[in-house]
């Protein structure tokens, strides 16, 4: 006998629950319960089936990893997809990931791959277009439009299977094994789950689209997160023609890389040297920014922190950043605050990594309160200088990992000195000043020497 009973799925988070109400219980997300038909519950038992257990030590004949050619994706893969793995690519709509992935699908198909893309949003013509706008209307990369999700397997069951498929996207993807309608949190999970099973079972690498909106209203494709193998996002400013690929989740590689392109009116660009471009529109000499000298994954990234600091007409003065872990900003400020006498508690302070960069590291300490204490001061630094180094609560510099690939990539883009923690002294490059610090007090000293008006003016409560 199937038990069949209505359920109600929270289209954010898919909890599900047996009551409707306005506020899904899990996620605390207002009027996102949809009814959906409950899958059956009971079914009648059966004998288990004997199955074959292999040893771990066992043989697999075929090349694990493939690489597209497209090296920023390569990167953030881990060295290209792995022969049957899952991989979810989430991202605001119109961001550019159809464009990556035809890009992408057109360079397995020139390797030689039999590479599939399955458009459940665009017509084959659309597809065509697109493809044609980027040059690459010769690949030979297989086209369909369709979004029931046994018609695919079904067809990509017969002869040889693909090395690739794509699928764009899982929110219009459906499965006749799941009642509700397409979209809704059962649909993606079901559809999904057919689309693993179908690369579990003939080796081919799957490339599911999401799309995820900023306020998480469309059914989440983080439901299907902890069944795919992969979870990339692609970011970006709308007003800006950067692009990062990161890797969320990455069962068979790192997740600390970042791929960046440029989309341009024939597609999406690879940026081999992401410093040159994040930096090319520096404003030399104002003051309020830094170069920070990075690390994203394996490589050195050189980015620019922007600070404001002004003083505040609240009564509570306003911290905001983007780009930065808020909390590390609070962190900084206190410490300026407790240790160099920087009083910051009348004045609102802003703090933005250029280009649209988000950035994990404690590295950017030093650079952020260099941007900091410079905008506070109206003093410029210098313009040659690149800064790093993780700041602890009794204000002391901490040295920080890959300290040479860091000061060797500045000294690569023409900067002349660096501001770093002491430890750091003995891995200066050839030509290359460094300043090093062991406090932030000693960071601070330096910025306010030359400024104007003198630091102890600024402060509110410092008038005399
Ligand atoms: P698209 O790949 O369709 O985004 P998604 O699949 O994430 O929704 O990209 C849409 C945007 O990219 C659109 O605003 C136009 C822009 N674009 C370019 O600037 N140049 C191009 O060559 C292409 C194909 C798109
Ligand atoms: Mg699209």
């Amino acid at each position: 006998m199937v038990a069949r009973a209505q359920n109600y799925v929270c289209q954010s988070c898919g909890a599900a629950s047996a009551r409707w109400a306005g506020r899904c219980d899990a996620c605390g997300a207002w009027n996102t319960l949809v009814a959906e038909g409950a899958a059956a519950t009971t079914r009648a038992s059966r004998k288990g089936r004997l199955f074959v257990i292999e040893p771990l030590k066992g043989q697999t004949l075929e090349a694990p990893r493939l690489a597209s050619g497209v090296a920023e994706f390569d990167r953030v893969t881990g060295g290209g997809l792995v022969r049957g793995s899952v991989l979810l690519l989430g991202g605001d709509p119109g961001i550019g990931k159809s464009t990556l992935l035809i890009e992408v699908a057109a360079a397995y198909a020139r390797g030689g791959q039999r590479a599939v893309y399955i458009s459940g949003e665009e017509a084959v013509a659309q597809v065509r277009l697109r493809a044609e706008r980027l040059g690459l209307a010769e690949a030979a990369v297989e086209l369909a439009a369709e979004t029931a999700v046994e018609d695919i397997v079904a067809t990509l069951s017969h002869g040889k299977p693909p090395q690739l498929l794509v699928i764009d996207s899982i929110q219009t993807m459906w499965t006749q094994t799941v009642e509700s309608a397409p979209g809704t949190v059962t649909q993606v999970r079901g559809s999904a789950g057919e689309l693993i099973r179908f690369a579990k079972r003939t080796g081919t690498s799957v490339i599911l689209v999401g799309h995820v909106t900023k306020d998480g209203q469309i059914a989440g494709p983080r439901v299907v997160e902890h069944m795919v193998d992969a979870v990339l996002s692609f970011e970006g400013e709308g007003s800006q023609q950067f692009r990062i690929l990161r890797a969320i989740k990455n069962r068979f590689g790192p997740t600390d890389e970042i791929g960046v392109f440029e989309m341009t009116g024939s597609g999406l660009q690879e940026v081999a040297n992401p410093s040159e471009l994040f930096l090319s529109e520096r404003e030399l000499g104002s003051p309020g920014t830094a170069v920070f000298a990075g690390i994203e994954g394996t490589r050195p990234l050189l980015v620019e922190i922007q600070a404001l600091v002004a003083p505040t007409s609240l009564g509570t003065p306003r911290r905001a950043v983007v780009g930065w872990d808020p909390s590390r900003l609070s962190m900084v400020l206190a410490v300026l605050e407790a240790h160099c006498g920087v009083r910051l508690s009348g004045y609102d302070v802003y703090l933005n990594v250029a280009g649209g960069l988000r950035i994990a590291e404690p590295a950017a300490d030093v650079a952020a309160a260099a941007a900091l204490v410079s905008s506070l001061a109206h003093s410029s630094l210098p313009a040659d200088a690149v800064y790093f180094g993780e700041v602890s609560l009794s204000g002391a510099v901490r040295p920080v990992a890959q300290t040479a690939a860091r000061l060797k990539e500045a000294q690569k883009l023409g900067f002349g000195r660096a501001v770093v923690p002491e430890a750091a002294r003995t891995e200066a490059p050839e030509g290359f000043a460094l300043s090093t610090i062991a406090t932030l007090t000693e960071l601070v000293a330096d910025i306010v020497r030359d400024g104007k008006p003198p630091l102890r003016r600024v402060g509110r409560q410092d008038n005399e």
